[in-house]
């Protein structure tokens, strides 16, 4: 290949890698195989490597390499990143209102865009010529620190701008908020934990220490996420609103939240902010308030700002997640895989909702390292599902303490001789320890699990003493009557967990995995691995080798899985429990061409130049899509070609995702379907 070929070469495949990288971590719709990428990345790699003088700026191979960096130049920011005016109370944000209503004059229309209020770090990402050229911390809020090349590493962020639906300005400063989920904060944790290391106290915490640090060989395959919410300044920009600048963002290929809703009265902020209250647990990442913004930018002018914080903007806080009580005692609690933790019992107090009475001091270097003894008075947090966790010790002045927390020899539970492994301290007896089995019971019919009703701590604990479940499988053979038998069981919570049980033995294959407690298989491996096997026999049988083929199992995950199964007890248990107690939903294959695109709505606008419109609506129908004439929330794509109408409008107004000609050709192809006639 000469210079030429592998110059145009390269930018095919930057653009190809630029578009599916947008599909995957923007657009949450991958159209290729985490291989295919691999292949294509790993292609331009290599020319890259022949041919130096090709790498660019916004080559995505450029998004790794980088070492970690210690120190960091500190950089003015394009303009000042404002903290905000916030409360928890909703008469502060009335007041907010009247006097915006005031300053805009009695009788103007004020209009807001409510987004939840992140809780991560702030980030400025600077973007010259659609190329992203900067990227720096809030700082003090005029500087921060230029951490650029951590910030590459994050696939969420485009190293170029998309400018095909919307032109991007020249220069562009945006802001937005680093986070990281919840799952991957709780692996992180689990990582640190494992090395001795002192865990992160919160997902922010977390986030941040991961941008100033982050090493590009990390294993977790999305560790870091962000969401943009504003511009912080541009050399020219064609949008007049909040809601406006939103879409623009989206256009130009950057992620954005999307819980945004616009309103125009006060009880509609009160509607939003207890809906967030209410589904705060179960989207996935931390958010610690809302942010009311007027939708206007002219009037946000007319508004102005403090040294601090606009005044056309407003946090409305939720009710916080931490609180203090004391300890009461430090009891030491064998989990399903046999680590013992310690724990703080405590004087119960209500966190968002929540009445918490025991938290995780997680192990006895972490005890020691927070020194937290019987009768301290402790800060409590809890995050998203995570189990509640002992922030901190608040020192009382010329109180006498309690004497320190130390482990016990022997299992609390079965008294076997307790063995240490690296920070932890273990019960070796499996699930003949009573303590071990009740928490895979426990396990087994969580929420995310087989989501057995009735099935919590207490009732399992019940199970085993009662030796009503000995081994696993038995719990799928308790009947009413034993149940009515037992303390605290009557007609109706009795015939209410055998139904619970029954309804959980038919369950998904990904929850079913998930339930077993496997080493290192999260809800996420979980339904990756039933994805790609589609039964439970194969992900059985499967060796290390076969395992890594799936996309975000590596060779540490492997061998866990591996080694789950091959354990004989673990053997028995499954024979048992595949045979007749347990049926399990399997995942829907997925289809061979033909249908690959069954059931998705296209809208076709616009001139195609390498297919006729008639021949695009053959092949889509041919691969078992429909199109339709209209654009609507339930269309799925639009495809615009040149000079599209105002069907493109439509889909952009509506979110509606939206392929060129190439991306079309490239979707049908990645499904299999010929594009040649005949
Ligand atoms: S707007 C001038 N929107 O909350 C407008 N901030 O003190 C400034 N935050 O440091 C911010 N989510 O990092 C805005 N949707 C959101 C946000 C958000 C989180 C952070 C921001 C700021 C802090 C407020």
């Amino acid at each position: 290949m000469n210079r030429d070929q592998a110059e145009k070469r390269a930018a095919e495949l930057r653009a190809e890698l630029a578009k599916h990288s947008r599909l995957y971590y923007v657009l949450d719709e991958p159209q290729i195989s985490d291989e295919a990428y691999d292949g294509l990345f790993h292609e331009l790699k290599e020319l890259e490597q022949n041919f130096p003088d090709l790498v660019s700026e916004d080559s995505p191979t450029q998004r790794v390499g980088g070492e970690a960096l210690s120190g960091f130049e500190t950089v003015e920011h394009a303009a000042p990143m404002l903290s905000l005016d916030s409360s928890a109370e909703a008469e502060a944000v009335e007041r907010f209102h009247q006097r915006v209503v005031k300053a805009l004059g009695e009788g103007a229309t004020v209009e807001y865009v409510l987004e939840p209020k992140l809780d991560g770090a702030s980030l400025e990402l600077v973007y010259r010529d659609g190329v992203l050229t900067g990227a720096a911390t809030r700082g003090d809020g005029r500087r921060g620190e230029a951490i650029l090349e951590n910030v590459k590493t994050i696939s969420a962020v485009p190293l170029r701008l998309r400018g095909d639906d919307r032109p991007v300005p020249g220069f562009l400063a945006l802001r937005g908020e680093v986070i990281m989920q919840i799952d991957a904060f709780e692996q992180a944790n689990e990582r640190l934990l494992e090395q001795g290391k002192a865990p992160y106290s919160n997902p922010r915490n977390a986030a941040a220490g991961a941008l100033r640090q982050l090493d590009p060989r990390l294993t977790a395959r999305r560790p870091l996420d962000i969401y943009v919410y504003d511009v912080l300044a541009a050399d020219r920009l064609d949008v007049a609103s909040q809601w406006e600048t939103l879409q623009a963002l989206k256009q130009w290929g950057l992620r954005v939240n999307p819980l945004p809703e616009k309103v125009d009265s006060v009880a509609a902020i009160l509607d939003y902010h207890q809906r967030m209250i209410d589904t705060r647990d179960d989207i996935g990442y931390e958010i610690d308030g809302m942010v009311i913004k007027l939708n206007d930018l002219a009037a946000r002018v007319e508004l102005g700002a403090t040294s601090h914080h606009p005044r056309w903007a407003f946090a409305f806080k939720f009710p916080p997640r931490k609180e203090i009580t004391r300890v009461l005692e430090i009891i030491a609690s064998v989990g399903r895989t046999g680590v013992v933790t310690p724990v703080a019992l405590m004087r119960p107090v209500e966190i968002g909702g929540v009445t918490v009475a025991r938290a995780t001091l997680h192990n006895r270097e972490e005890v020691e390292r927070k020194d937290i003894r019987k009768g301290d008075r402790v800060r409590v947090q809890r995050a998203g599902d995570v189990i509640p966790q002992v922030v901190e010790r608040i020192a009382e002045k010329g109180k006498r303490r309690g004497r320190k927390f130390k482990m016990p020899a022997r299992c609390p539970s079965c008294k076997t001789p307790l063995i240490e492994r690296g920070p932890f301290t273990v019960c070796p007896n499996g699930l003949e320890c009573p303590a071990q089995l009740k928490g895979r019971i426990v396990h087994l019919g969580s929420r995310h699990a087989l989501d057995i009703e009735g099935l919590g701590e207490e009732t399992a604990k019940i199970l085993v003493e009662k030796e009503l479940v000995r081994h696993l499988p038995e719990l799928f053979e308790v009947r009413a009557e034993q149940l009515l038998e037992l303390e605290g069981f009557g007609e109706i919570s009795a015939n209410a967990l055998i139904e619970g049980i029954e309804k959980g033995a038919h369950a998904e294959l990904d929850r079913f995995l998930y339930g077993l407690g496997i080493p290192e298989v999260g809800r996420t491996v979980a339904r990756d691995l039933a994805r790609h096997y589609r039964s439970f026999d194969a992900i059985r049988a499967a060796d290390e080798e076969s395992l890594q083929e799936v996309p975000g199992i590596g060779p540490k995950m492997a061998e866990a899985i591996v080694g789950f199964f091959a354990e004989p007890g673990n053997g028995e248990i499954l024979d048992t429990l595949m045979d007749g107690r347990v049926s399990l939903i399997l995942p829907e294959p997925k289809e061979e061409s033909g249908s690959q695109l069954e059931g998705l709505k296209f809208v076709l606008t616009g001139g195609l130049e390498r297919l006729t419109r008639d021949r695009a609506k053959e092949l889509l129908e041919s691969a078992g899509a429909k199109v339709v004439g209209s654009v609507s929330k339930k269309t799925d794509y639009v495809v615009a070609g040149e000079s599209p109408g105002s069907k493109y409008d439509k889909a952009v107004e509506l979110g509606v995702a939206v392929l060129d000609e190439g991306g079309l050709v490239a979707l049908l192809e990645s499904k299999g379907v010929e594009l040649s006639d005949g």
